[in-house]
């Protein structure tokens, strides 16, 4: 494949090393790669594909000559800096939440919607990780079924949090006073993640909600509570569906089974289900517990798993890369 040059912002923190780990397993070789952080980093080393890259303030950073920039550094930085990147010819690649409700940004996960990156924009936005796998089955089912309804719990894990979320974990759990969260993570679920909103939900679940449905071209009711539990990577989404067609646990699993991007683990006799530990250092999602819902007639009640900084963030972004650097050849 041809080579290119590609920027990552953010490329000290969780979701952005993850980039660079992703991107050396998928073997993508580089022209230049250009790392940027914050100006605590200016300095740092880190090595990709056995050479040494220096870290640069985002600051001082130079917008031209880069093919893909992929930015991991928080809403502000990628609203400031996103549009500087993509108007010197970069196609831009954004984990924030920033860029994806913007109607003329493509929300992306690669196996159901590449075709809504038309070309034209070049910034391009990659889905909240609660979001991507749960959209990922849905979208599998919906073209069996048709999709009337959906309704999430979600149970994330602290590395959706970033590294502060990673270090509160370990910190409380060595006895230490809590420093991010607002209760004690490691002896609590905490049913509040991001800001709370007017309407008493939170933004998180209400990226969940308006994601789901751009994603999927549906406008369809759906609601989402997020919860935040002391697992340190890898979260579990419950999902409740309705469908317009008859549905039973054989045939939803059968629309999953070997569909790209989801593994099935459902074996209840032998405790077979999806768990984080599983999940993680992985790219499926991981789909199991299907039951019938007992509330409806033509509802499904599943259990998803993923690796949150990885497909949830870094592989999803480094997979749409590769599909357009594919496209490209
Ligand atoms: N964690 C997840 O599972 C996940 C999933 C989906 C999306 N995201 C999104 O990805 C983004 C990063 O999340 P993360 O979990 O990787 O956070 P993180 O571990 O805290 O990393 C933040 C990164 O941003 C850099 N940064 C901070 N301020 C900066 C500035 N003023 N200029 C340039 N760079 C700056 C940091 O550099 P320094 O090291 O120099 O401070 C670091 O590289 C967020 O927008 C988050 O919402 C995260």
């Amino acid at each position: 494949m041809k080579k290119y040059n590609i920027a990552i912002i953010g490329a000290t923190g969780l979701v952005g090393s993850t980039f660079i780990k992703v991107m050396q397993e998928y073997n993508i070789e580089v022209n230049n790669l250009y790392l940027y952080a914050s100006s605590n980093s200016e300095g740092k080393i880190i090595n990709y594909l056995g050479k040494d890259y220096m870290v640069h303030d985002l600051a001082n950073a130079i917008f031209n000559n880069v093919d893909f920039a992929l930015f991991s550094a928080g809403a502000s930085i990628s609203k400031e800096y996103a549009p500087k990147f993509r108007d010197q010819g970069a196609i831009v690649i954004d984990n924030s939440s920033y860029w994806r409700m913007d109607d003329n940004c493509p929300l992306i996960v690669p196996e159901i919607n590449f075709n809504d990156f038309k070309g034209n924009n070049n910034l391009i936005a990659n889905p909240n990780c609660s979001t991507i796998q749960s959209v990922l089955p849905l979208y599998y089912l919906d073209k069996e079924f048709n999709i009337k309804r959906v309704t999430y719990t979600t149970y994330q894990a602290v590395a959706g949090s970033g590294m502060k979320g990673i270090n509160d974990l370990k910190n409380t759990k060595e006895g230490k006073p809590s420093s991010f969260y607002p209760y004690d993570i490691s002896k609590t679920c905490i049913p509040e993640i991001d800001s709370f909103l007017e309407n008493h939900y939170t933004k998180e679940e209400i990226k969940m909600v308006n994601e789901t449905k751009k994603i999927l071209h549906k406008d369809i009711p759906i609601a989402a509570t997020c919860i935040r539990v002391p697992v340190e990577t890898s979260h579990g989404v419950v999902i409740q569906a309705e469908f317009e067609k008859e549905v039973n646990i054989d045939s939803a699993l059968n629309a999953l089974y070997n569909q790209a991007g989801i593994k099935v683990i459902d074996d209840i006799k032998n405790h077979g289900y999806p768990v984080s530990t599983i999940a993680t250092g992985n790219d499926f999602v991981y789909v199991g517990r299907m039951r019938k819902d007992l509330s409806c007639d033509n509802g499904l009640i599943f259990y998803t798993v993923a690796d949150n900084v990885r497909k949830g963030a870094a592989s999803n972004a480094v997979q749409i890369m590769l599909k357009i650097m594919k496209d490209m050849e």
